[in-house]
């Protein structure tokens, strides 16, 4: 299995994305302050990836902490905690694993420092285990959903990149391949970052899952053609209506799906629910540099001068949502109702 992210014993190991496909090179962060930065450079993405590396990244600032006491090593927590909050806004599992760190480290407060900094340790590495599970949980209630033999799209990259391992929506794909089901991939290129064409091939092609690159600009073709059984991407916030905060372009997506009479699925773990945020509205979207628009690979693209936009997300309606598939079963409408019943921890297949 591709290796996203991993603790070992001189610090967090990433894979480093901004440099796949064409080499595969790993960086090792010493500092939380540099998981900072890997998480808002994009050396590591994709929402569930982000929360394990912010976990990761607490773990690792509060173990370098000189403190000598509870009190200044809580100090220290908070300092970390607050850096790493301020990496990137929308995929709400970064909040969601720094608010875990903080219930446990609120638990383990009164054990000896040692012994506060080996728990912290502990539970990012099992946030990282229960990652692949909830994945390969939410593979086997998706797979069902995929065709047995046809195209699915997918856009940007939702993949083990963007997780600890095996994915969100390409992780429904591979189990779907597991049990013999002869799909091909079409990968949205997914302007401007370009995780389609760059990751979600290169992963897909390691696994010798059939797919093919397509400019986004294609997919309508490719659905009016009669390419595409089913459409399955990932999601970075989930609002309590089943809006769905995804990158940039999933809405078209989606709607071109509603034209063509063609489901169109959202794989993504519990964690990636917010029901704190009523609807899409709520949901912050991350506004990135305007050079990642007019630069290809360092080449400029766009005449001096001009106005871009960067908006990294966009959200999808849950009218156009035909079911939110996650490692507690899938959610359908009225999402307000499935998906409060699946965060609430009842692990419920519905049908
Ligand atoms: O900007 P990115 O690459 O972090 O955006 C990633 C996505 O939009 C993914 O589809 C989403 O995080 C789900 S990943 C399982």
């Amino acid at each position: 299995m591709i290796q996203t992210l991993e603790w070992t014993d001189k610090g967090v190991r990433f894979i480093d994305q901004t440099k796949l496909p064409t080499e595969e090179v790993y960086v090792t962060c010493k500092t939380h302050q540099q998981v900072a930065d890997v998480i808002r450079n994009m050396v590591v993405r994709g929402a569930p990836a982000i929360g394990v590396a912010a976990g990761m990244g607490i773990a690792l600032g509060v173990n370098n902490s000189k403190a000598e006491t509870t009190g200044d090593l809580k100090r220290d927590f908070d300092a970390i905690c607050d850096l790493i909050s301020k990496t990137r806004p929308t995929a709400v599992n970064l909040f969601w694993a720094i608010r875990r760190m903080q219930e446990k480290f609120d638990r383990i407060r009164i054990r000896p420092i040692p012994q506060i900094k080996r728990d912290l340790i502990e539970e990012a590495q099992r946030m990282h285990a229960e990652d692949i599970a909830a994945n390969q949980a939410m593979g086997r209630h998706g797979a069902t959903l995929m065709p047995s033999d046809g195209g699915v799209l997918t856009h940007c990259n939702a993949g083990a990149l963007a997780t600890a391992g095996y994915g969100t929506a390409l992780g429904v794909i591979r189990a779907a391949v597991e049990q013999g089901k002869k799909i091909h991939v079409y990968a949205d290129e997914t302007r401007p970052f370009l995780q389609g064409s760059r990751l979600t091939a290169w992963e897909l092609m390691k696994d010798g899952i059939p797919t093919t690159v397509i400019s986004d600009n294609m997919a309508g073709a490719m659905m009016k053609q009669g390419k595409i059984g089913a459409i399955v991407v990932g999601a970075d916030r989930i609002a309590a209506n089943g809006d769905v905060a995804n990158k940039i372009g999933t809405y078209t997506v989606a709607i071109l799906a509603k034209e063509h009479g063609i489901p169109f699925y959202v794989a993504a773990p519990i964690s990636t629910v917010d029901m704190a945020c009523p609807d899409g509205a709520g949901i912050p979207i991350e506004q990135r540099d305007g050079k990642e628009v007019t630069h290809i690979a360092g080449k400029q693209m766009v005449p001096d001068g001009v106005a871009v936009e960067n908006p990294a997300f966009d959200v999808t309606p849950a009218k156009y949502v035909a079911a939110i598939i996650t490692e507690r079963g899938v959610a359908r409408a009225p999402y307000d109702e499935s998906l409060r019943r699946l965060a609430g921890q009842e692990a419920e297949v519905q049908k």
